[in-house]
């Protein structure tokens, strides 16, 4: 039996229909070291696409997968309870072939061949240049989403990943501190943060740190030996020192060996490592994973030009990429005085 459909019924059909043939699709990847938050990341950024209309294709282990056209469909279903859980679905890579200007065209060939529109990625400074890269020779539309424990993008003052790595590490140098003190024990802690210091200098004024030995400012052995000595004669008997990586640094067992040898004191040695980088994700950077993946979706809903989504006094901003890629990020040094004056 052929059944009439109403003018209104008609009219609605052609408009799915229209839908359906322009659907508008976007990616979304997680490139370098992964951070704790760019599950919620993706998943802010896959529902508001799909409360837009948009559709979203998930590209795995970063740039790698766009090179070689590695895509999935990302629903709204797909990014249940992933909110909560560090690393990232998607993969991560340090990708040698996106480095090359062939690496990127073909990259951009994939993502129009499969009517992808824009591209979302999350990830830290280098992502930030390879976005920036691919998105002046390729013409293709970008929003970065800062992400990395390093807290070390230009342009933005928080980075997704960086709170919960403060806090892993911050627990791990509470309990050092218990056996420090039980033991009368000098000890270098070692944590990870890149060039940059942001890690170490958060996590020494949070922990109660004795010094702090960042990568922005060289260290000098006369001075925090003389610091371990005045700080003994005013009667401590046991200290932490907080130890940005190598390469700028040295590392915390050379600075501990050269320490030891000019004092002839006994010193531990703890490197953290990769227990900064996973976890479950803080509310501080589940928060901002939420609201920074939102802002990058309507960037490109509102036809805004290739951005960082930033975070600025709490603010969400779009900084043009190029006025932010390659720059870098420095600490405030005043930050640095705290540490030693309230270590007296
Ligand atoms: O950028 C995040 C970070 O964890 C840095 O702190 C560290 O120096 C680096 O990545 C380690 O890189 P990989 O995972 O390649 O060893």
């Amino acid at each position: 039996m052929e059944v009439e459909t109403s003018g209104e019924a008609r009219e609605a059909a052609a408009r799915r229909s229209r839908q359906e043939n322009v659907a508008r699709r976007i990616a979304i990847l997680t490139a370098g070291g992964d951070a704790p938050g760019m599950n919620a990341a993706i998943r802010s950024v896959v529902r508001t696409a799909s409360g837009a209309g948009l559709d979203v294709l998930g590209v795995k282990r970063g740039f790698e997968g766009l090179a070689y056209g590695d895509f999935e469909p990302l629903s709204s279903r797909a990014v249940a309870n992933i909110i909560q859980r560090g690393g990232t679905i998607l993969g991560t890579s340090r990708c040698p072939i996106f480095r090359t200007e062939a690496g990127r065209a073909r990259a951009a060939e994939n993502l129009r061949y499969r009517g992808v529109e824009a591209l979302i990625t999350i990830g830290g400074e280098g992502t930030l240049a390879g976005s920036a890269a691919f998105t002046n020779e390729t013409h293709f539309p970008v929003m970065v989403v800062p992400a990395s424990i390093d807290n070390d993008v230009p342009g933005t003052d928080y980075s997704v990943g960086f709170d919960t790595a403060v806090n892993g590490a911050l627990d791990a140098i509470d309990r050092i501190r218990d056996t420090a003190f039980a033991f009368e024990r000098l000890f270098f802690i070692e944590v990870m943060g890149r060039d940059s210091g942001f890690i170490a200098l958060e996590v020494a004024i949070a922990g109660g740190a004795e010094a702090v030995v960042v990568p922005d400012v060289k260290w000098n052995l006369d001075a925090l030996c003389r610091r371990l000595e005045e700080s003994q004669l005013r009667g401590k008997r046991s200290s932490l020192i907080v130890v940005s990586e190598r390469p700028r640094t040295g590392g915390a067992f050379a600075i501990a060996n050269a320490v030891s040898a000019r004092l002839g004191m006994e010193a531990r040695v703890v490197v953290l490592g990769y227990i900064q980088r996973g976890g479950s994700p803080t509310s501080r950077d589940r928060i901002a994973a939420s609201r920074l993946g939102a802002a990058a979706v309507r960037g490109i809903i509102e036809g805004r030009p290739p951005s960082l989504i930033g975070e600025e006094r709490g603010e969400v901003v779009y900084l043009p990429i190029g006025e932010t890629a390659g720059k870098q990020r420095h600490l405030d040094e005043r930050s640095l005085e705290l540490v030693s004056s309230l270590s007296v």
